[in-house]
């Protein structure tokens, strides 16, 4: 489903080239989830970016169902990025004039029109347990509920591959547990592939596979635990 070869990253620097990734490489099947822990300034965020088409690494391929999106011309990589990726930030991102419904279907601006869309926000919003925060706009909900809405909008164009960038590291305690166990929840329901970078032990420990980047070297701890 999801195959990254041997990717590595640089950014020019004015002290010369700054390799950020070297060669990472993994294979995500379908349903799998993977989380990569690592400290401040390793190249998670960087990494997360190249994995959902935002970002072209240096050299080594990124492929989601055999498609390398670098390949593709620059229009559809954008329509790559806005149907068959969803992204989950850190910052929710929300935006603040707009209704939690119409959040969700902020991705539909862009892209394919999707007659289907309102109604599968709806069964989204429910499905994340705000069901009865519909009309509320980003200001009126929680840190915890904000980041619940950021998921739907990020499933609203059903993409298979879900990449979240520290999806629970501005939250509470008891919040973060919620959001896990909705991430949780649509890995074995829905059957998604789940990228996630995170500082907590605790929520990497809930997933599949776990990964440590340090100094931009990529390994998977294999013991199960
Ligand atoms: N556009 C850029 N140009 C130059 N350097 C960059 C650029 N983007 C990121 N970097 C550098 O790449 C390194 C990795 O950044 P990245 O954001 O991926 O780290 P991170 O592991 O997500 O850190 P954190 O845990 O703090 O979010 C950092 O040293 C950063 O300064
Ligand atoms: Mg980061």
């Amino acid at each position: 489903m999801l195959q990254v070869e041997e990717i590595h990253k640089s950014y020019p620097t004015p002290g010369g080239e700054l390799e950020i990734l070297h060669g990472v490489t993994f294979k995500l099947d379908e349903g799998e989830s993977l989380a990569v822990m690592g400290p401040s300034g390793c190249g998670k965020s960087t990494l997360l970016q190249i994995l959902g088409a935002l970002e072209p690494p240096t050299s080594g391929t990124v492929t989601l169902d055999g498609v390398n999106p670098y390949s593709l011309p620059e229009s559809e990589q954008a329509l790559f990025r806005n149907t068959r990726v969803g992204f989950v930030f850190q910052d929710h991102s929300l935006l603040p004039q707009l209704t939690v419904e119409e959040n969700v279907l902020t991705p539909l601006l862009v892209g394919p029109r999707d007659p289907e869309a309102p109604a599968r926000a709806r069964r989204l919003i429910e499905e994340v347990g705000l069901v009865h925060r519909l009309k509320h706009r980003p200001g009126e909900l929680s840190g915890g509920e904000k980041q619940r809405v950021a998921i739907a909008r990020a499933l609203i164009r059903q993409p298979k591959l879900l990449l979240c960038d520290e999806p629970t590291g501005n939250l509470d305690q008891q919040s973060a547990g919620n959001v896990a166990d909705l991430l949780d929840r649509l890995q074995r329901e829905r059957r998604m592939t789940i990228v996630l970078v995170t500082h907590s032990q605790e929520l990497a420990g809930r997933f599949g596979r776990r990964a440590s980047l340090a100094a931009g070297v990529f390994a998977e701890s294999r013991n199960g635990q």
